[in-house]
């Protein structure tokens, strides 16, 4: 056995456990999000730290059934997913504890993209794409949420389905903006404006704009920069060059925001190590990583977003920095409730 293996080994062995000063040398994530693009990422955190992250990656709902089972017996550290909703429903059922309060943390991200339990690690809009050839701009002027219900748009609106975690984010920010009554009025205005009955992801209610079977679609901004960008191919490219983006409510609260979230799970066997990852999710390189991959909006300042996104959608937009995010999760099943009352498949 040569020096070098036996360095090796030594060292693999010795990685497995904790550092002299009693320290472990690894965070365990449960990563629900891009995972190749996002694994580089966290090959850089291990470089930089010395400390391992092992990533456990898999579909949001799989994780967080894993999570809930653990318990007290947690081997997360860290659960990563798109939609502050889903970091909130964690919440809401008392898997997350506290501890994202660093001053790095608070600094890097304003007030209602975070708890102390969870962190937003990368934004996203959630705005309307329409058809210049037959939607015109005094039909757009002022547009809002809200406005989505107007009988104008009749026949003319594709969104996705109820169960989608993004609407439901979406619906939970307005009712804590106009209260459950009126947003359930607001519901059965946007079932009946609906070209069809709810299906498939964001991208294909662009293709439905596209394609002429609707005027207006709900979608999320980066997947507008995903199909121009030519990833998904090159029919998916063409749909997204016949489309606009609008960014609703300028001229009152702002645009609906949401983030990908970072969530501090209870019990977590490496705490230290888990805000020492998120305090490098929101440094620059990292932000830097995530809009160019993902195409979301930076969290932290300084960084900007993918040429895509900039050329595209555009900067200058009023965000809503007004509604918490904490609150789509704590609105969360009022919101299904209004949809489901109102026939959102
Ligand atoms: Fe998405």
């Amino acid at each position: 056995m040569g020096i070098i293996t036996i360095l090796v080994s030594f060292f693999s062995v010795f990685a497995n456990y904790v550092f002299a000063d009693g320290h472990s040398m690894e965070v365990n994530v449960f990563n629900a999000r891009h995972y190749k693009a996002d694994a580089e990422l966290y090959g850089k955190f291990t470089n930089k730290t010395g400390i391992k992250v092992n990533l456990i990656n898999g579909k949001s709902g799989a994780l967080e059934k894993r999570i809930i089972e653990e318990g007290a017996d947690a081997t997360a550290d860290l659960y990563i997913t798109a939609d502050a909703g889903r970091c909130g429903a964690m919440d809401s059922k008392g898997t997350l504890q506290g501890g994202l309060t660093s001053k790095a943390i608070k600094a890097a991200v304003p007030k209602n993209f975070r708890t102390s339990k969870w962190v937003g690690i990368a934004k996203r809009a959630r705005i309307i794409y329409y058809s210049p050839e037959r939607v015109t701009g005094a039909e757009l002027s002022g547009m809002t949420y809200e406005g989505l219900a107007d009988p104008k748009w009749k026949g003319r609106l594709v969104i996705r389905k109820s169960s989608n975690i993004y609407n439901k984010s979406l619906v939970a920010s307005l009712i804590k903006n106009n209260g459950k009554a009126a947003t359930a009025a607001w519901a059965e205005g946007v079932v009946a404006n609906m070209a069809r009955t709810p299906t498939g992801n964001d991208r294909a209610q662009i293709m439905a704009v596209a394609a002429g079977e609707a005027d207006i679609a709900v979608a999320n901004t980066y997947y507008l920069a995903l199909m121009l960008s030519g990833k998904k191919g090159a029919e998916q490219q063409e749909a997204a060059k016949k489309v606009k983006a609008f960014f609703p409510n300028q001229n009152d609260r702002g645009t609906h925001m949401n983030v990908s979230c970072a969530a501090l799970v209870k019990g977590a066997p490496n705490k230290d190590n888990a805000v020492k990852l998120v305090e490098f999710l929101l440094t620059p390189e990292s932000q830097e990583h995530f809009t160019n991959n993902t195409f979301e909006f930076p969290m932290i300042d300084g960084v900007s977003p993918s040429p895509l996104v900039v050329n595209n959608l555009g900067l200058d937009f009023k965000q809503d920095m007004k509604t918490k995010l904490a609150s789509y999760g704590k609105n969360q099943a009022a919101a299904v409730e209004v949809m489901t009352a109102a026939g959102w498949k």
